[in-house]
């Protein structure tokens, strides 16, 4: 079982980076891997971060060589995904816009369809907009043809829209709670596929 985190936010060590580690400690206690990416390095390891669209269909020539390009394998190869983002006004972070813009030659190759996808976001309000940021990247991995999970688990409750916080993360018990139970459900919906 190999879970990717992608990092959405400049901080490495930041929210966003806590509620990823906590979901990786309870995969790896599930007898999972879990790898976590650093989603703006990968794009600026490219001569354009931005998707330019300069040629459609999109021949990946931007990104052949590049840390971005690792990054898609890793994914490709991963059962699933948790897409963690900070909230910036109100929405997902532009570092995590444009990994999933460049991703379009994916798309057209159909790799990532089935693959399992989660969320966690955070913000410094109570209500800052991590429902809507959490919603936007869910949409997001629609477009791919991801399988989006919650955070629910049949041995614990239905749960909502995936891991959302309030910074400090690390002092929002709900949140980690909730860290928890996602983990649980992507071992599961990973069992069930094999
Ligand atoms: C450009 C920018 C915009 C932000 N917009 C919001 C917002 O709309 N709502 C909110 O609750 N917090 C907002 N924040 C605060 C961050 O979401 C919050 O500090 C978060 O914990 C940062 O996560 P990190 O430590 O992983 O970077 C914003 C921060 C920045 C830098």
């Amino acid at each position: 079982m190999l879970v990717v985190g992608l990092n959405g936010s400049p901080k490495r060590n930041g929210n966003t980076a806590f509620l990823l580690k906590e979901v990786k400690k309870n995969i790896e206690e599930l007898g999972g891997e879990f790898e976590i990416i650093d989603v703006q390095s990968v794009v600026l390891d490219c001569k354009h971060p931005f998707c330019m669209e300069c040629k459609s269909p999109c021949d990946q020539n931007c990104l052949k060589g590049t840390k971005l390009e690792e990054a898609y394998n890793k994914i490709t190869k991963a059962d699933a995904i948790i897409v963690g983002s900070p909230v910036y006004f109100g929405t997902l972070s532009a570092q995590l816009k444009c990994f999933f813009d460049k991703s379009r030659y994916i798309r057209n190759e159909k790799k990532w369809i089935g693959k399992i996808g989660a969320v966690a976001t955070v913000g410094a309000s109570k209500y800052g907009g991590q429902e809507l940021t959490a919603s936007t990247i869910q949409n997001m991995l629609m477009v791919h043809g991801f399988n989006i999970i919650n955070d629910g688990y049949e041995g614990f409750d239905s749960g909502h829209f995936g891991v959302n916080a309030q910074e400090p993360a690390n002092e929002d018990r709900f949140a980690i709670k909730r860290a928890k139970v996602l983990a649980y459900r992507i071992k599961q919906e990973i069992d069930k596929k094999r």
